[in-house]
């Protein structure tokens, strides 16, 4: 059975990664801090899935916690098949408002953990192969605040690392969703509607994760879900920059 290791797996995205890889009889590691919640969905999917759920409470954005999950990677003994990069949250404020303490732990989240996960993954799924997601963004794609620039260093790397790594059996792909329906924007601070974002923007996490799984089995380097968001894309190639940050300081995906 192929073992799946998925951060932030006590909600949202990543809980729906949890899910649809237990249906396909994986067993899984979740990632995150919250130990209820984890502990929760491990023994939901235990029972429903018949499949082996380990938990690792840890805070990506302190070195302890990043440690811990390194060291279960690196343990080829027991060896992770899926590596998925999904805990994120995003900022309320613009960058120079927010506290430059949140900002810092915000890049580690975003950037120093996954870069740091990805690094021993790499060296142990070498020669054996191996799946790595990146959950990034649309938000990748254009200009806003330190966001969009981490989300970027994500689909930026997996375009190099795609490519580098095809030859040892491994495929890492950045998942790049618009806005979905997860706790992602109640954490900032927002009430349901107070996003500003019109109601057929919304995607649901089952089918961003069925994309992200679909594009990582094919090998594609990067996937935007939805003939929508892949017109945003699209699009913000083709207006000047100023406009797509303009547009963007409307809502966070
Ligand atoms: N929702 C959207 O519109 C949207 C759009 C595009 C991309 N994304 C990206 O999708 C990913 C998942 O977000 P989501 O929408 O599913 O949000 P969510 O429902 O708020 O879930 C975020 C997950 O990340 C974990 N997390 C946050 N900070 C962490 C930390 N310091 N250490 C370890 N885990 C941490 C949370 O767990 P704990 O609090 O238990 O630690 C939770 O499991 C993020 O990378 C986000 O940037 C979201």
């Amino acid at each position: 059975m192929p073992t799946a290791l998925i951060t932030g797996a006590s909600a949202g995205l990543g809980a729906e990664f949890a899910r649809q890889l237990a249906d396909r009889g994986a067993d899984l590691v979740l990632v995150a801090r919250s130990q209820d919640a984890l502990d929760a969905l491990a023994a939901e999917l235990r029972a429903r899935h018949r499949v082996a759920v380990e938990v690792i409470v840890a805070d990506l954005a302190e070195e302890p916690g990043v440690a811990r999950v390194v060291a279960r990677i690196a343990d080829a003994e027991r060896p992770i098949d899926v590596l998925v990069n999904n805990a994120g949250f995003g900022l309320p404020l613009q960058f120079a408002d927010n506290d430059i303490a949140d900002e810092v732990r915000h890049l580690r989240v975003h950037v120093e953990a996954p870069m740091r996960l990805m690094h021993a993954a790499l060296r142990v799924m070498r020669g054996r192969g191996g799946r790595i997601i990146n959950v990034a963004s649309v938000a990748g794609f254009i200009s806003r605040s330190t966001y969009s620039a981490c989300k970027a260093w994500l689909i930026g790397f997996s375009r190099w690392a795609n490519d580098e790594y095809a030859r040892d059996g491994v495929t890492v792909t950045a998942l790049c969703p618009g806005f979905v329906h997860t706790t992602f924007h109640a954490r900032m601070g927002l009430a349901a509607g107070q996003e500003g974002v019109p109601g057929m923007l919304w995607l649901d996490a089952p089918y961003v994760v069925r994309a992200g799984l679909r594009a990582a089995a094919r090998g594609r380097s990067v996937v935007i879900p939805s003939l929508r968001y892949k017109a945003v894309v699209a699009l913000s190639r083709l207006v000047p920059r100023a406009v797509t940050a303009r547009v963007a300081r409307r809502g966070r995906m």
